[in-house]
């Protein structure tokens, strides 16, 4: 029976993955949470890793407070970079196989063309420059991981744009949502079926790949989907960035080009809109539970 490690369990994607592999028979999956796996206590990964003895690991785990990261630089390394680092030697020496979740924001976001995997990288905030810094070291450490970059996660589960959206349209007759980043968001639910469609594939092929929703939009084109289906009686508004300042930078530009992962894997790439109906489906029908 294979043996699958899931790190960041609690998290958005972690959550996914735990639904989707309920009651699947032929895989033996531990699921870790903070406590059974702090990737900030570098020392402690390779035995607790040894403990499970994964045939495969999917890194889903992060720090991905993109604007506390600016203040807290040296956690965000710890866990994005150095415990990745860390993870990777493990399936090096353990022969385990490797699939760790990576990020748009290793772009700049200057880019006028969807970004294919060779682009250029250069990270403007912290939090993609420690993400960048994981996926060199899982390179060096395991080139026969598989690493996926993805964008705008959002799930039933955990905090996300989404969710801030529908609590906050509910409460305000107006809302002012920035109109001057685009690209293209990410169900966890369909990464997480991806994933598992690549950890079943026939042929292991290593790399990095891109997945998102297909379609582009913005943040302000995501608000307004988001106002529609569900009805609110709430205005919303565009402004630019200049006008909601962050912490951290954001690339104005985030589209991901998912031609090698489809063209690789055959996995499927829902339209950003359907994924978006059924994420808001899924939400609901549990909100009423
Ligand atoms: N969210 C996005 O918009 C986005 C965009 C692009 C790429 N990604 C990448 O996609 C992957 C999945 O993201 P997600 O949206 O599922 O993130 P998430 O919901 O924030 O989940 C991250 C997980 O990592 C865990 N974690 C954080 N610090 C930890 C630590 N020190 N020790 C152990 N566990 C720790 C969290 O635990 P707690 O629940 O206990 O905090 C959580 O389970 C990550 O690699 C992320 O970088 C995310």
């Amino acid at each position: 029976m294979v043996r699958i490690v899931i790190t960041g369990a609690t998290g958005q994607l972690g959550s996914e993955l735990q639904m989707l592999l309920r009651n699947v028979g032929e895989k033996e999956c531990f699921f870790l949470d903070r406590k059974q796996l702090p990737l900030d206590q570098i020392h402690l990964i390779q035995d607790i890793l040894a403990m499970y003895q994964p045939d495969l690991i999917i890194h889903a785990g992060a720090y991905t407070a993109v604007d506390k990261a600016e203040s807290e630089p040296e956690m965000a390394n710890l866990v994005n970079h150095v415990a990745s680092e860390e993870i990777a030697q493990y399936c090096r020496i353990h022969g385990a196989k490797l699939i760790a979740i990576s990020t748009d924001y290793v772009f700049d976001g200057t880019s006028a063309v969807p970004l294919a995997e060779d682009a250029p990288t250069a990270p403007i905030n912290v939090y993609g420059q420690t993400k960048l810094a994981g996926e060199q070291a899982i390179q060096k450490w395991c080139p026969e991981a598989i690493i996926i970059r993805t964008s705008w996660v959002y799930s039933a589960y955990g905090n996300n744009f989404v969710k801030t959206m529908c609590r906050l349209m509910a409460q305000r007759d107006e809302i002012n949502v920035i109109d001057d980043q685009v690209g293209s968001p990410t169900y966890a639910k369909d990464l997480a079926v991806a994933i598992l469609k690549i950890a079943d594939a026939a042929d292991w092929k290593s790399g990095i790949y891109h997945y998102s929703n297909e379609g582009k939009i913005s943040w302000y084109d995501f608000a307004v989907a988001i106002r529609d289906f569900r009805s609110f009686d709430c205005q919303v508004k565009p402004i630019p960035s200049t006008a909601y300042p962050t912490a951290a930078q954001r690339p104005k530009y985030s589209l991901l080009d998912k031609t090698k992962i489809k063209s690789t894997f055959d996995v499927a790439v829902p339209n950003w809109k359907l994924s978006l109906t059924n994420m808001l489906a899924a939400y609901l029908s549990a909100e009423d539970e």
